[in-house]
């Protein structure tokens, strides 16, 4: 049986996709092109399988075992190229089941030896990756130092320690929160029914629906109706949220549920904005709310 491959990698957000792009042109990285991604995870009993179709490319079937922690981390990993991948991924489907699917799209750079990948993911937002191949008896040191010369050139401070397909899951969680906080909803006024949903830092979701009053002016958004769930059960961080209502657009918060967002929210948390046919946008709160007021311009 083949030795599994090995590499050193680290993943991180991506508040400035454009800046990333021209810091890689100004390396000196080689372009490799854009390739459309589309990764199928199944339910494996240890470690992680996924079925990569890539365009251009072809399919390759990866098994995977990845310690999470926050550092760049070695990982090992197996690759078989696949001849009929839609038959392969019916079968696993049978007898695994399906955990969830990633698309993206991966911009591909190569600077010495290690591949810089500036990814969109559907319904996730932008990110950046870096992979230092390590050669067949390497002690890992050159691709570490490397890996840690880009991630200073590419202005990386925070590193993710979770993988794409853990956070589709656990923004599915969230949008399912925000679905089900929006059916309890109080919108006889304006009928538009409205759910926000929380995840703090511990991970755990609050969710709210917006209040309407009889009484207009006292009417209170989902947002805010989620801020005080989430600040009643004892938190104050908020990593990520989604926003949900009746509607064939995705619904995007209102100036002051932004500004309220922005007191329990890092500027690089990230707000999925969703409609009810299934379209999710994703924004950071930076994004939506540029050069904001927050709490660090008050005096201590
Ligand atoms: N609404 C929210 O709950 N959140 C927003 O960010 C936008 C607006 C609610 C308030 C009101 O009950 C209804 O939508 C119509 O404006």
């Amino acid at each position: 049986m083949p030795a599994a491959r090995r590499n050193v990698e680290l993943k991180a957000l991506d508040p400035d996709p454009e800046r990333s792009l021209a810091t890689c042109r100004e390396l000196g990285a080689e372009d490799r092109g854009v390739l459309r991604q589309r990764d199928t995870y199944f339910r494996a009993r240890t470690g992680r399988l996924k079925l990569r179709e890539e365009e251009p490319g072809g399919a390759v079937l990866i098994q995977y075992d990845r310690p999470d922690a926050a550092a760049a981390r070695e990982s090992r990993y197996r690759l078989a190229r696949i001849e009929h991948p839609e038959e392969l991924r019916a079968s696993l489907d049978a007898a695994l089941g399906t955990l969830v699917i990633v698309e993206k799209e991966r911009h591909l750079f190569l600077w010495e030896g290690v591949r810089i990948h500036l990814d969109t993911v559907t319904g996730l937002g932008s990110f950046v990756e870096l992979e230092g191949v390590a050669p067949p008896g390497s002690d890992l040191t050159p691709e570490r130092e490397k890996v840690g010369r880009l991630q200073r050139a590419l202005g990386i401070v925070e590193v993710l320690t979770d993988s794409y397909s853990d956070r589709l899951l656990g923004a599915d969680a969230l949008v399912a929160a925000a679905r089900e906080a929006r059916g309890r909803a109080h919108a006889p006024y304006s009928r538009f029914r409205v759910g926000a949903a929380l995840r703090a830092e511990d991970g755990s979701i609050h969710a709210g629906a917006n209040v309407e009053n009889s009484a207009y002016p006292q009417g209170q958004c989902a947002e805010a109706a989620a801020i005080g769930v989430l600040v009643a059960a004892g938190r104050t961080k908020v990593l990520e949220a989604a926003v949900i209502a009746d509607s064939p657009e995705v619904c995007v918060p209102c100036g002051g549920c932004r500004q309220r967002l922005r007191e329990f929210m890092p500027l690089d948390g990230t707000i999925h904005l969703c409609s009810e046919s299934g379209e999710r946008r994703t924004a950071t709160l930076e994004e939506l709310l540029p050069m904001s007021y927050g709490p660090e311009f008050l005096p201590a």
